[in-house]
C-alpha cells in the first residue's frame, strides 16, 4: 500500500511542513520515509545511524517500521540507533524506563544488534554523568553522525529533554549530551505514566542540541491541539532557547515537520 500523502505542504523559510489528514496517516508516512532512508543509506554507505525518540507520538511509527521488517522489506542489520533521552536515575529494567519502551516497541521486534541500540544509561554514577554525556556525543560522531533524528515536541517546546532555558541562542545551539532537570510542564505531562506527579523523576539525561542539530535529516512529529502553540512558536516565533523547537530553524531544509491538522492549527494561513 502506498504511504499516505500530506493534505497540505508548506514551506516556512525553507523548512518543509507536511500536514496529514490525521496522526495515523502522518505516522505511516513517517515510517515509510524512515524505512526508505535506511534502505538508501545502507545501500550507499553500508550502514545507517538513527536518532530515536520515545513518548506517545512515535509509537505508531515504530509499529509501521516493525511491519515493514516483518514483511521482509526492511532490515536493521546494518543500523545503529541512539535514543534522545532517559530519566535519571533509572534502571534500564524499570517498566517506566525509555530503554524498556524501546525494547517493547522496536528493539525486540527487529533484527537490530543489541550492542548497536544505544539509550542513555540512567544508572551512571552522579559523578560520571558529564563525562558519560560527552562520551555519548563521541559515540555518535564515531559512527559518522546521525543520518536521521526522529523528534517529538514537548508542550513547552522541548526537543529531547532540552527544556526551555535562559541561555543565549549561540550557546543553546551547541549543548552537549548532559544531565538536566525536567521542566514543571514535562513533569506534569509524565504524571500519567508514573502514577502521579510526585513519582516522576525530576532529572534526566538528554542528547544535546549539538548532536540533534547535526543530523543530516530531522523529522519532527507533533499531533493534537495541545502541541499547536509550541509548533507555531517553533516555526514562526523568534529563534530562542526559551522555545527549543525554534532552534531547529538553524538546520534549515534538513528539517521536516510532520503534523496533523490540530497541531498545525496556529500556523499562519492554516487555522480556520
Ligand atoms: C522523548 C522526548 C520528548 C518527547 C516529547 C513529546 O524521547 O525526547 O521530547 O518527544 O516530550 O512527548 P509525547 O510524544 O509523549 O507527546
Amino acid at each position: 500500500m502506498p504511504a499516505p500523502s500530506p493534505t497540505r505542504s508548506l514551506d516556512l523559510d525553507g523548512t518543509s511542513v507536511l500536514i496529514f489528514d490525521d496522526s495515523a496517516a502522518a505516522c505511516l508516512a513517517a515510517a515509510d520515509q524512515i524505512a526508505e532512508l535506511v534502505r538508501s543509506t545502507v545501500a550507499q554507505r553500508g550502514k545507517a545511524v538513527l536518532g530515536l525518540a520515545t513518548g506517545g507520538t512515535p509509537v505508531p511509527v515504530y509499529k509501521g517500521l516493525v511491519e515493514e521488517h516483518r514483511a521482509g522489506r526492511l532490515s536493521f542489520g546494518e543500523v545503529s540507533t541512539f535514543n534522545l533521552d532517559e530519566y535519571y536515575p533509572m534502571s534500564p529494567l524499570d517498566p517506566q524506563s525509555y530503554r524498556t519502551y524501546m525494547h517493547r516497541h522496536l528493539f525486540s521486534q527487529v533484527d537490530l544488534a543489541p550492542n548497536r541500540a544505544h539509550v542513555p544509561d540512567g544508572t551512571v554514577p552522579e559523578s560520571a554523568l558529564e563525562a558519560y554525556g560527552a562520551s555519548y556525543d563521541r559515540w555518535i560522531e564515531a559512527e559518522g553522525g546521525l543520518d536521521l533524528q526522529l523528534l517529538g515536541l514537548g508542550r513547552n517546546g522541548h526537543i529531547g529533554f532540552n527544556e526551555p532555558a535562559d541561555l543565549d541562542t549561540e550557546t543553546a545551539l551547541k549543548l552537549p549530551t548532559r544531565p538536566v532537570s525536567l521542566h514543571p510542564t514535562t513533569v506534569a505531562d509524565a504524571a500519567g505514566d508514573f502514577g502521579g506527579e510526585a513519582l516522576v523523576p525530576r532529572r534526566a539525561l538528554t542528547m544535546g542540541t549539538a548532536s540533534i542539530l547535526s543530523a543530516r535529516r530531522i523529522l519532527v512529529l507533533a499531533f493534537g491541539a495541545k502541541k499547536a502553540e509550541a509548533v507555531a512558536q517553533s516555526l514562526t516565533g523568534p529563534m530562542t532557547a526559551q522555545v527549543p523547537g525554534s532552534l531547529l530553524r538553524s538546520a534549515g531544509d534538513r528539517v521536516t515537520w510532520v503534523l496533523d491538522p490540530e497541531a498545525a492549527s496556529q500556523l499562519p494561513g492554516v487555522g480556520g
